[in-house]
C-alpha cells in the first residue's frame, strides 16, 4: 500500500519564532494522524524544526540543495548539510525554483542524484504552466518533466521518491485543479511509471497534487484513486487549515 502524504511548503515565509510555534502546534495536533506530515521550511530554520519533531509523527523538508556535495559554491546548500541535520525529505523541482532559478530537467536529474547519495527521500515536483494546458500538451510535458528529471534511477531508488504534481496555473492561485483533472493526470502519471519501472513500483509510488488545495477541496482530491496526499503552500502557513487538510 502507498503512503498517503500532506506535506507543507513554507516557501519564504515566517520567521523563526513563528515557524517554531507552527511547528509546536502541528506536532500537537497531528499526533493521531493516519496521513505522513511533512514540513519544508527556509534552509535556517531547519536544524531547529529536526529538534522539535524527534520522535513526532512529524518529518521536516529542505525545499532545495545543490547538486555537489561539497565545494566552491558561495552562498549554496549541500545535500550532505541536510542529512547531517538529520531531515529525511528535500523538496526538488519546484516550479517557483524552475521558473525563477532556471532549474531544468537535467539540472534536476543531477540533484536527485546528489539528494539520493546522502539517502535523503526527494519529492520531485512538476507541472504544466497554463499555456501549455491550453495548447493541450500538458500531457507530453509531464512525461517530459518525469523523463528527464527521474528516468536515470535504478528501479531501486524510486522507493525513495514522492512525486508531486503541481500545475503552475494552480499554485498560489486559488484557482485548484479540478479532482478529474488531478486524477485524469496522475493517472497518467502513474501509466509513464508504469512503462518504465513496472507496475508494482508504480503502485507503491505516492503522487501528491499541489495548487491550491484548502480544507475546503482537499477531501475531494484525495478521494481520487491516484492522489496520495497533497503538497500545501498558502494553506500551510495556518495551523488550522493545514490540520485539517492533514485530517481530510
Ligand atoms: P499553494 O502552493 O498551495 O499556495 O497553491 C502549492 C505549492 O507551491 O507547493
Amino acid at each position: 500500500m502507498r503512503q498517503q502524504i500532506v506535506a507543507g511548503n513554507w516557501k519564504m515565509n515566517l520567521n523563526l519564532q513563528e515557524g517554531i510555534d507552527l511547528c509546536k502546534t502541528i506536532i500537537a495536533l497531528t499526533s493521531d494522524a493516519t496521513r505522513k506530515v511533512i514540513i519544508s521550511a527556509p534552509y535556517i530554520h531547519l536544524a531547529s524544526l529536526v529538534t522539535l519533531c524527534k520522535g513526532t509523527n512529524v518529518k521536516v523538508a529542505a525545499q532545495n540543495c545543490h547538486h555537489e556535495i561539497s565545494g566552491a559554491f558561495t552562498g549554496e546548500i549541500s545535500p550532505a548539510m541536510l542529512a547531517d541535520l538529520g531531515l529525511e525529505y528535500v523538496i526538488l523541482g519546484h516550479s517557483e525554483r524552475r521558473a525563477f532559478n532556471a532549474e531544468t530537467n537535467s539540472l534536476l536529474a543531477k540533484k536527485l542524484d546528489a539528494a539520493l547519495s546522502q539517502n535523503l527521500k526527494v519529492i520531485y515536483c512538476f507541472g504544466e504552466t497554463l499555456e501549455e494546458r491550453k495548447a493541450n500538451s500538458h500531457l507530453d510535458l509531464v512525461t517530459q518533466q518525469i523523463t528527464e528529471g527521474l528516468f536515470h534511477l535504478e528501479a531501486d531508488t524510486i522507493k525513495n521518491i514522492v512525486l508531486a504534481y503541481e500545475p503552475v496555473w494552480a499554485i498560489g492561485t486559488g484557482e485548484t485543479a479540478t479532482s478529474f483533472q488531478a486524477q485524469e493526470m496522475h493517472t497518467h502519471i502513474r501509466k509513464v511509471m508504469t512503462a518504465k519501472y513496472g507496475s508494482e513500483i508504480a503502485e507503491n509510488c505516492s503522487i501528491l497534487y499541489g495548487g491550491s488545495c484548502k480544507p475546503t477541496n482537499a477531501k475531494e482530491l484525495f478521494s481520487q484513486t491516484d492522489v496520495d496526499g497533497g503538497l500545501i503552500g498558502g494553506a500551510s502557513l495556518k495551523a488550522t487549515d493545514f490540520v485539517s487538510i492533514i485530517k481530510a
